[in-house]
């Protein structure tokens, strides 16, 4: 795609989301005059200029010089109401795209307070997109033409992986397994490493063989590509020590507490839409 298909955008919000997404762009050579940060507090705007040379930053999105052809809105959900009330009392162009990551916050809130016309996709980032290694579920109504759900697609994927659902009750399911899924995992290692203490090692080598063992078995499952049965079949030998391990797992019915918790956590973020729900 050269520069031309990079359309100006306007990222609302500055914050771990907006920032993570702006340094993917950049990384992905989209020119730093294209994107417009809307911070609310000005005493930020000179670190984000520092941070992002090139970008223009703004106050409120008014300021706009012209209108951005996309819209990120990476505000807290709480504050997203207030912003795109904001939003609608400027005359923007129909054709433009709102991108949002606000957790929980449904497609038809967004057109109550932007206009049923208006393009949405939603997506459900996680942390690690600060680093490249993101993982994003994104969400459109089928009326969205392909060339905006692309670009909203090329704009997550320059955080790392993307896939769509094809309906929006899956974005709660997205949130469960891959939105809060790093803190399970820093839950999982934070349990590995305590467990490793407590059989005599010092707190940084456990430390370190957590980290490593966690790295090295997502890495080699990408690179051999195979399930996971397969994968942990592949190391469990017979009578060795890592069955006594799964067979304690399986003992203490790891998979339904593993299911209890997405459950649990899908289940809150459906009852986090139904709360802005405006049908
Ligand atoms: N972090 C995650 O793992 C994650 C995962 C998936 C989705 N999300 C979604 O991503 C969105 C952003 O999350 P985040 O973690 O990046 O939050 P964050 O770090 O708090 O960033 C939000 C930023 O927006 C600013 N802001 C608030 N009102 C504003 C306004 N009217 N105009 C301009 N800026 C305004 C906030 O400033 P103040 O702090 O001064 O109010 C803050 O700097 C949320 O909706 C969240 O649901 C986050």
């Amino acid at each position: 795609m050269n520069d031309l298909n990079r359309p100006s955008i306007l990222i609302i919000g500055a914050g771990n989301m907006g920032a993570s997404i702006a340094t993917g762009l950049l990384a992905k050579r989209w020119p730093a005059d294209q994107i417009t940060f809307c911070d609310h507090k000005s005493s930020r705007h000179k670190a984000l200029k520092n941070a992002f040379p090139g970008s223009t930053i703004i106050t409120d999105p008014s300021e706009m010089a012209s209108p951005a052809k996309i819209i990120l809105l990476a505000v807290k959900p709480y504050d997203i109401e207030s912003v795109c009330q904001k939003l609608s009392a400027i005359d923007l162009p129909t054709n433009t795209l709102f991108i949002s990551l606000a957790a929980g916050v449904p497609i038809n809130a967004f057109q109550t307070w932007l206009g049923s016309q208006a393009i949405i996709v939603r997506c459900m980032p996680n942390t690690p997109a600060a680093i490249g290694l993101g993982m994003t579920g994104l969400y459109s109504h089928t009326d969205t033409n392909d060339a905006d759900k692309q670009l909203a697609d090329l704009i997550l994927s320059s955080t790392g992986k993307t896939i769509w659902v094809d309906k929006e009750t899956m974005l709660d399911a997205v949130t469960a397994l891959s939105g809060s899924g790093p803190a399970y995992l820093f839950y999982l290692m934070e349990c590995l490493q305590e467990s490793g203490e407590a059989l005599g090692l010092n707190s940084q080598d456990s430390y370190t063989l957590t980290l490593q063992t966690m790295l090295g078995a997502a890495q080699l499952a990408q690179h051999q590509n195979i399930d996971f049965v397969t994968l942990r079949a592949n190391i469990t030998s017979k009578g060795g020590t890592t069955e006594q391990a799964i067979n304690c797992f399986v003992h203490n019915d790891m998979k339904k507490t593993v299911d209890s918790a997405l459950k649990a956590a899908a289940q809150r973020a459906n009852e986090i839409s139904r709360s802005f729900n405006r049908e």
